[in-house]
């Protein structure tokens, strides 16, 4: 989508962090912007300050993780912007504890924030997106999580790898109708993340595990987030996801940190078919 001058998007977790970074540097461009959050005055506050810049934004309210809601805000998107072409399923969480220690709750709310929400985007925006025939961009976040796994947030993973995979597969199945599909798979950046739980819909309170204190998990979460309030600028991320938009990219990473564990998962896969090779497989 060369021109994005005129169009519209709906951003979802549009009130923090790299969905703020992405509606600011798509409005930037003269993209209208539906911002869609969970957190009423965050959500609030971005669009008071976006609107400052003489950005046409609006908001809509909603927990992305039930599909009705979705199915409601973008009916809503419709008939306050008329068309959609771009969605960002960039809503996300970082819950749930490893092995031994995972709840129900903890996977449901992570499945149902990270993953569902990209699958029900997915299907309920791109037929809206393809019926106005202009063409259009469906950008998902991921993680480099989405690509390298690791032993303490396992739901964390599977949902980043499903976004992925998902990703992937419809590139192909919806280039032919005219709509472009990227995946961001962003390093570290400085956002609220580590604080997921501010987000925790009232349906799961009381049966979330705790999150350790002493240990070697709190050791790394702290690492982590230390990282993270050290990170990078969300609104380069919004950027970078305007050109990734702009020249229709598959995959949208932020920085090259993490590079050389991907090439590690990649060797590490190739010696699993070379230590098959040359064997004939029974039938
Ligand atoms: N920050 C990082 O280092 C990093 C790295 C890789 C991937 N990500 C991914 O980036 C995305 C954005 O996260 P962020 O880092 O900007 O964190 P953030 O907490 O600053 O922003 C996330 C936004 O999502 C909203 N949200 C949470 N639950 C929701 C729900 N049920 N319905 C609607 N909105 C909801 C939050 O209110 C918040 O505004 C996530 O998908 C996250 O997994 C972040």
């Amino acid at each position: 989508m060369k021109d994005l001058d005129g169009k519209t998007a709906f951003v979802t977790g549009a009130a923090s962090g790299i969905g703020l970074g992405i509606a600011t540097a798509l409005s930037q461009a003269g993209v209208k912007v539906m911002l869609c959050d969970i957190e009423e005055e965050a959500l609030a506050k971005a669009v008071a300050e976006l609107k400052l810049t003489n950005a046409d934004v609006d908001s809509v309210r909603a927990d992305v993780s039930l599909k009705t809601r979705l199915q409601e805000v973008a009916k809503a998107t419709v008939a306050r912007y008329g068309k959609i072409h771009i969605l960002v399923n960039n809503a996300g969480v970082g819950g749930g504890r490893g092995y031994g220690f995972w709840t129900d709750a903890s996977w449901n709310w992570t499945l149902g924030v990270n993953l569902m929400s990209v699958i029900w985007g997915f299907e309920i925006f791109g037929p809206l997106i393809e019926a106005h025939g202009e063409g259009g961009q469906i950008v998902s976040t991921a993680s480099i999580a989405g690509l390298i796994s690791g032993p303490v947030f396992p739901a964390y993973n599977v949902t980043k790898y499903g976004v992925v995979a998902l990703s992937e597969g419809l590139r192909a199945a919806l280039a032919p109708r005219g709509i472009g599909v990227s995946v961001l798979c962003p390093g570290f950046i400085r956002t609220q993340i580590m604080n997921s739980r501010r987000n925790l819909p009232q349906r799961f309170a009381g049966a979330m595990e705790s999150v350790p204190t002493k240990g070697p998990v709190a050791e790394l979460v702290n690492q982590w987030t230390e990282r993270i309030s050290d990170g990078i600028d969300p609104l380069y991320v919004g950027e970078l996801v305007r050109e990734g938009i702009e020249n229709d990219w598959p995959y949208i990473f932020t920085d090259n940190e993490f590079e050389p564990l991907i090439d590690e998962r990649f060797a590490a896969i190739k010696q699993g078919f070379d230590r098959i090779r040359g064997r004939k497989p029974r039938h």
